[in-house]
């Protein structure tokens, strides 16, 4: 593998099924996973195994159907949950145990009530004990946005003379600015003896709209696993979005970053998440949204009928949707209105183009949108053929 390849892991059945109302049953999880591994994503969070016996039949289902991609299960910083994760994914053919703890001040203050010095003697005993199960075992170092770098580093340390072989540096709560995390993921690299030999993650929530940003400082300051769900489904208000970071790095190629993922499978993934999990995304989402290749405004219109690159930064079937789409409303000019009257059989001259736009108008301000059939009876009433 290239330096310079990011993996890709997946957590839309874990951090993302952990959302109020997005509950999966096993055979929704089966036919996501399915289908994330065909995406190409490199690890597939698959559940919390302790956490009920339907999550662990889940993970275990998981574990037996994934060709490709490795297959991760949860766990606290508690030997039972070790054990029974590592039971869930005694079938998989690449076994993962994501085991951690809470490193920051009011993790370890409020939520442990206990001293940093335990904090990184019961990382370790997590990571010595997972490590007996598998070979693969990933740390994270829960609130690690809000933890104190010196600290961070020293735990950081001590989880790779454990064997951890990939550390997740989460910003839990959606905290840090993209020049924080980036500089955090950095202060790792050149402070904590070991890194080269393992790989750093970043895992990062939205709750202020950051989650993508944080996650790609961290890749251009030396992670190179992204954490993230499809449609940036999450606790509270999400996590990182897998295709935004995806189509970031594919289209800024002077990053030097890439994936595995075959973005023409973004669109359909992103719907049977949508349907599946009942929660639908703003037709503004970037790469996903039903309006994300739309054009509404007459400038804009006029530019992407006569080269898509005017308002297009992205060739929409790069990500699965099948054009670019020009949507007639009262703002749309004329250019937008030949278009679509040509798309649905009027071939129109300059001078019946001019007799209709009039009418157009008049008919849009009653609409929200001008549809194919509104076109159709358009043509009845103004006469212009
Ligand atoms: O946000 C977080 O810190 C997490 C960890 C459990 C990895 O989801
Ligand atoms: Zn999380």
């Amino acid at each position: 593998m290239s330096t310079n390849r990011v993996q890709i892991f997946d957590t839309t059945l874990r951090d993302g099924e952990q959302v109020p109302g997005c509950k999966l049953n096993t055979d929704q999880k089966l036919i996501i996973a399915e289908q994330l591994d065909s995406l190409g994503v490199d690890i597939i969070e698959a559940g919390f195994p302790v956490s009920s016996p339907g999550d662990f039949k889940s993970v275990e289902e998981i574990s037996k159907l994934v060709k490709n991609a490795t297959v991760c299960g949860l766990t606290r910083a508690h030997k039972n949950d070790i054990k029974i994760a590592a039971a869930a994914l005694v079938h998989a053919k690449r076994p993962r145990i994501h085991t951690g703890i809470g490193t920051s001040e009011s993790h370890i203050k409020f939520k442990f009530n206990t001293t940093p010095e335990i904090i990184i003697e019961r990382a370790i005993a997590a990571v010595s004990y997972a490590k007996s199960f598998v070979e693969d075992v990933e740390f994270y170092a829960e609130d690690a946005g809000r933890t104190d770098n010196e600290y961070l580093a020293r735990v950081c340390e001590a989880v790779i003379k454990a064997g951890a072989t990939v550390l997740n540096i989460p910003d839990t709560t959606g905290y840090c600015l993209p020049e924080e995390y980036g500089a955090k993921i950095k202060y790792l690299k050149e402070n904590v003896k070991g890194i080269e030999n393992v790989t750093l993650s970043c895992h990062c929530h939205n709750d202020l709209g950051l989650a993508t940003a944080n996650a790609i400082a961290g890749v251009q300051n030396g992670a190179r696993q992204i954490e993230c769900t499809i449609n940036g489904i999450g606790e509270r208000a999400g996590n990182t979005a897998l295709e935004e970071v995806v189509m970031i790095m594919k289209q800024h190629p002077h990053l030097n970053l890439d994936t595995n993922i075959n973005t023409q499978m973004l669109f359909e993934t992103s719907k049977m998440v949508q349907e599946h999990m009942g929660m639908y995304v703003q037709p503004n989402k970037a790469i996903v949204g039903d309006n994300a290749f739309a054009h509404s405004s007459g400038i804009h219109q006029d530019g992407v009928i006569k080269n898509r690159e005017t308002y297009e930064i992205m060739d929409p079937t790069d990500v699965g949707v099948t054009k670019s789409s020009i949507v007639l409303t009262a703002r749309s000019g004329r250019a937008a209105l030949a278009y679509r009257a040509k798309n649905v059989g009027y071939e129109l001259t300059k001078f019946q183009l001019d007799a209709l736009y009039p009418e157009f108008l008049k008919y849009a301000d009653q609409k929200k949108e001008v549809v194919d059939q509104d076109i159709h009876e358009l043509m009845e009433i103004s006469k212009v053929l």
